[in-house]
This record gives C-alpha cells, structure tokens and sequence, in this order.
C-alpha cells in the first residue's frame, strides 16, 4: 500500500485570515441532566438503559455535566484561542414528547449557551440532529415512518425561531449514514433497529429532512449558513484485482456518496444493488424534494479504509480489512492513523461543482491518555492533528476548496456504544470528580490558534 505522508510545515497564517478554526461536540455525548428541567427520553436514554448495549454498561446520564458546567468548558474554549464552537441540540429538551408541547426550560438552557458563548467572543455553530431521536418518536417507528418529516419541521421551525437572530451557522444533521446504518441496519446504535426493512426507509427519510430542514431554515434565517455534515472515510482496495476494485467501489458509494449525491440532484448512487428495495419508499416529487443548495457541506474523516471482496458479507459482498491486521499505527478505535485519508476525501468532494464551501466538521483521535502530576501529556494526538493539518494545507495550497477545521472534541466525553473508553478531548475529563485538565494538545491547538 502508497503512502503519501509528508512533512509540510504549517501555521495558522497558511491557512488563510477567513479560515474557520473550531472545536466540535454534542449533546449526548456531554450534557447528561438526562431528564433535568422537563427533558424528555431519547432514544439513547432508552439503548443505554438496556443490557449489554454500551461496552463496560456504561450510560450518558451524566457525561461530562455540559448541562451544568457549560460556563466553565466555554471558558475553556475561550481560554484555548477557539473562535468557533460546534454543538448539538436535543430535540426530546425541546419537545419531550417529540412534537406538540415546548419544554421553555429546554429552550432557556441552549439560550444561555449561546449567549455565553457570545458573550465571550466564540460564534456558535449549532447541530441541530447529532443522533437523539426523541423515544415518543420511536414509538412511532422513529426513521422508518415517514411522518418524521413533519415532526423534524416542526423541531427546526422552533429552534430557528428560537436561536436565529443569534445563531449564524446551522448544520442541519450530523453523519446520517452512521445513524441510520449503526441504529437501523447493525442495530448497534440506538435504537438498535437491524436488517433492510429499518435501513431502506431510515436512509430515504433522513435525506429528506436533511432538504427539508434546510429550506425552513432558509425561510425562517434567509441570511444564515447553513450547511449539514458527512462522515467520510477515504477507500482504497485491498489489492488491484477487479473484485476487490469493485468491493471498494461498492463501499464507497455507501459511505461517502448515499446521502450526499441526493441533496446535489445526482439521486442515490445506483452501483448500490442494496437500494434497489426502497423504490418503494420514493414517492412522486421526492427526487426533487431532496435538493437543497447548502452554503457548505461538512466532512468529517477520521481514518481510511481497505475494502475486500467477500462472498460471504450479504448485500455489499466486501468487508473492511481491519486496520489492526495490517500492521500500521491505530488509535483507541482501532482506526487507521492515515492522514492523507483527509486529502484524498477533499480532493473527492472538491469533485462535485456544485458544493460551495467545505468545513471540516470533525477530525480527531482517541489514544490512551494519562494523568501525571495533574498534567496529561498526549504526544499522540499532537502528532495526530498536525500531520492531519498538515495534509488540509496540502489540499488548500493545490487549489481545493476547503475553509474550516473543528477538532472532534473539546472534552473526553461519552462515545456511544464504546462508553467512556475512547478519549477523544483536547482536555481531559475525569469522569469521577468531573475535574478537567487541558491536555498538551490542548494546549498545541491553543499556541496555533494564538
Ligand atoms: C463521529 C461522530 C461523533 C464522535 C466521533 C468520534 O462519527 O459524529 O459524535 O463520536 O465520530
């Protein structure tokens, strides 16, 4: 396999003056107050409450305490230089019960967040679905029935009014291809859906709000930008044989092109046989109801993957080559440390014209972190952003659009089915006493962001 790592010496100032520097969380994963102030249960509430969902048992029904310590990780951000702070809304805080009744609490709650944040000087960037179905809404087949649209107009209607005249950026959804295929395809997400019968539909719905979500916020905030963010991993075949050429074609059409090609006006990628089922979800008009003319397209890469041929895998017929077997450098994940994963993914998206801005909504890593004399010391992760940097530079200086970085994430924080394990902060949470310690590339980030 190539390798294309190189050492380009970057700062700030290479990047450009409009450049977006940020960090970037989400609910879940920080607020706990699972059902403080009139909040209702989400569909994670639930998943983590049930046997053998979450490694270690582990649940987010505290976190990092965001709900109650905001002041104190937004003065962290302030402290660290960060001038744009990416962060998610629940919608069962909003509506508890999914649609009909404001909780005001709920509201009260991202209204202080955001004023504070403002009131230091950081621009807040709101996610408005990073994952948290209400469970009312699962009750009702969740993703799967099309009523979701409706309810997901009716959450956006409210949190633009509510958050527009301050909040300028809004990123509609946060990775729909995780969410639907970990939650409804696997079923090791929340809810815990498997099997074609969950996925088809979830995938068709969820692009639909994505487009419908974003022509509200149009509507309600004609001057906000608004963008909506893609998980993208960069895909490579195992070897050059035209079955494992066409196993990697396969794969990545799933991953990188299911949801984005749609909102574009190119429709779902046909290669994929698997979607052949969800004609029958597609109803007059929904072709055109999936385009939206987004101000930006966020990505968000951590790693690359090595796409097999396999008989065996039903559907795709191609399995991933765990990075682990191959003997390169990984991180808590088991991913793949591979900076130019996040080159070869900008070059790719830089090939649809019709996107007119990318962020980078997300880029991190999880490595085994210490604490040694109230100091945590994280070589790794340094090493691990400034080469991915380094390769977003490399992107820029050969003419591709690309005009934001947000680390993934400010604080060690609760990451989904692998629970506490994973530390992905620039700052180092312990989850006993709630204490924080900036970490070394914490305080990296801050020194470049001077
Ligand atoms: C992304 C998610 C984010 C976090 C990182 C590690 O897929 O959007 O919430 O879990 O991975």
């Amino acid at each position: 396999m190539k390798s294309d790592i190189q050492d380009i010496p970057f700062n700030k100032q290479l990047f450009g003056e409009d450049f977006i520097w940020g960090v970037s969380t989400a609910a879940v994963q920080i607020e706990g107050a699972h059902d403080a102030d009139g909040k209702g249960a989400s569909i994670w509430d639930v998943f983590t409450a049930k046997k053998g969902k979450i490694l270690n048992g582990h649940h987010h029904r505290t976190a990092t305490d965001f709900y109650n310590r905001y002041q104190t990780d937004i003065d962290l951000i302030k402290q660290l230089n960060i001038p744009n702070f990416r962060f998610s809304i629940s919608w069962s805080r909003i509506l508890p019960g999914g649609t009909g009744v404001i909780n005001q609490a709920g509201i009260d709650y991202y209204n202080r967040i955001i004023n504070y944040c403002l009131e230091l000087g950081i621009q807040p960037w709101l996610t408005l679905y990073h994952w948290d179905l209400p469970h009312e809404l699962e009750l009702q087949g969740g993703w799967t029935n099309r009523a979701v649209v409706n309810w997901f107009i009716e959450y956006v209607t409210i949190c633009a009014n509510a958050f527009g005249d301050r909040v300028k950026h809004w990123m509609v959804m946060n990775e729909p291809s995780v969410f639907t295929g970990a939650g409804y395809f696997l079923g090791i997400h929340a809810p815990g859906k498997k099997g074609m019968k969950n996925f088809l539909p979830a995938i068709h719905h969820a692009a639909l709000c994505m487009a419908a979500g974003a022509k509200i916020l149009r509507k309600i905030l004609p001057e906000a930008e608004i963008g909506t963010t893609f998980s993208c991993s960069y895909i490579e075949p195992y070897s050059d044989k035209p079955k494992d050429v066409a196993a990697a074609t396969r794969v990545d059409a799933l991953l990188n092109r299911l949801f984005i090609e749609p909102i574009l006006g190119l429709g779902y990628p046909t290669e994929l046989t698997v979607l052949k089922g969800m004609d029958k979800y597609i109803l007059p008009g929904d072709v055109d109801n999936l385009k939206f003319d987004f101000d930006f397209i966020g990505i968000q890469n951590y790693t690359r993957e090595i796409v097999q041929h396999s008989f065996f895998t039903p559907y795709i017929h191609a399995t991933l080559v765990k990075a682990e077997k191959r003997k390169v450098s990984i991180t808590t994940m088991g991913w793949e440390v591979y900076p130019a994963s996040i080159y070869h993914i900008l070059k790719k998206y830089n090939q649809y014209p019709q996107i007119k801005k990318i962020y980078l909504t997300e880029s991190g890593a999880a490595f085994k972190d210490e604490v040694t004399d109230n100091k945590v010391d994280d070589p790794k992760r340094v090493e691990y952003l400034r080469q991915y940097l380094q390769q977003v530079l490399r992107a820029k200086n050969e003419g591709f659009k690309v005009d934001g970085y947000f680390i993934w994430t400010l604080t060690d924080n609760f990451e989904w089915a692998e629970g506490y394990h994973p530390r992905f902060g620039i700052i180092y949470v312990d989850f006993e006493t709630q204490q924080r310690i900036v970490k070394s590339s914490g305080q990296w980030y801050a020194e470049l962001l001077r």
